[in-house]
Formats: structure tokens, C-alpha cells, sequence
């Protein structure tokens, strides 16, 4: 059985060879989320990025979602206003938590970084508790990064 780190190894060679030439962020993040939607089945994969100082739904990979989240609000918001991962294994434990969907049970969101600042978030939700483990943040931070490189 192929494990979780064997998956990701091949994404991050994947979407080496994927991004390489290529400078669009929105075409990136188009398909990086297809690319980790298809290789995990996640409830939900994609990006918000931040315009006009609140974060706005990039490409995804999933159902319809909440457009518009404030700094610092839910796990997103607040992802971005402490610029650090989150990995949150019960969103109904989590304050603040905005429920696009009421499926969604546990998440992790990475921020993008670029020149230091925060300028969009990768947000991934499961439908089961727990998903998201310390490989899950290695591999996904690594994956997030090659949105600026
Ligand atoms: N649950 C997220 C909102 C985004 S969606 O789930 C796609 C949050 O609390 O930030």
C-alpha cells in the first residue's frame, strides 16, 4: 500500500516539473489544488488569497464555499493573521470556525508566503476527525511554498 509520505514525495517531484516556467500564481493554484484533490480525495482543497485586506476564494477542488473570509476570523483568518499552519483536528472545537459545510470535520490550512508577507492561504478540509498530522503540515508547507518560488 502506498503511504501518505510516499504520496507526497510524488506530488512535490509532480508539481516540480508542473510549475516549473510557469509564474501565474492563479494557474498554480488551480492546479496544485487538482493535484492533491486527485491523489487524496479530500472533502475540500483550495486557496484563499488576500485582496483589498480580507481573503477571497481562489481555485478549488470541492463543493461551493464561503467567498469571503475577515483577518483573523475561522481557521483561515486566523491562519493568516498568526502566519503560521493550523491544523485543527475537530473544527467544532476550533472558535470562530466558519462551516462552508457542515461535512467538514477536521482541517489544515498553510499560509503562502511571499517576501515574507502572507498573500494567500492553502485550505484543506476532511470530512472525518483528524486527518491532518505533522507529515500532512511537512509536506503541504513544502507544496504551498512552490506557489511563490
Ligand atoms: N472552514 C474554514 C472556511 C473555509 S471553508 O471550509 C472552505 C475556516 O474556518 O476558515
Amino acid at each position: 500500500m502506498t503511504t501518505k509520505t510516499e504520496t507526497y514525495e510524488r506530488l512535490l517531484r509532480e508539481a516540480g516539473s508542473l510549475f516549473s516556467g510557469e509564474s501565474d500564481l492563479i494557474a498554480k493554484m488551480a492546479n496544485m489544488a487538482a493535484l492533491l484533490h486527485q491523489a487524496f480525495h479530500f472533502w475540500w482543497t483550495g486557496f484563499y488569497r488576500v485582496v483589498d485586506d480580507e481573503l477571497l476564494l481562489g481555485p478549488f477542488q470541492g463543493p461551493i464555499a464561503c467567498v469571503h473570509i475577515a483577518h483573523r476570523r475561522g481557521v483561515c483568518g486566523t491562519a493568516w493573521a498568526e502566519a503560521r499552519t493550523l491544523v485543527v483536528p475537530d473544527v467544532e472545537q476550533f472558535p470562530g470556525h466558519i462551516a462552508c459545510s457542515a461535512e467538514s470535520k477536521s482541517e489544515i490550512v498553510v499560509p503562502v508566503f511571499q517576501d515574507g508577507k502572507v498573500i494567500a492561504v492553502l485550505d484543506i478540509d476532511s470530512d472525518r476527525l483528524a486527518t491532518f498530522d505533522d507529515t500532512d503540515r511537512h509536506y503541504l508547507e513544502q507544496l504551498a511554498a512552490l506557489m511563490t518560488a
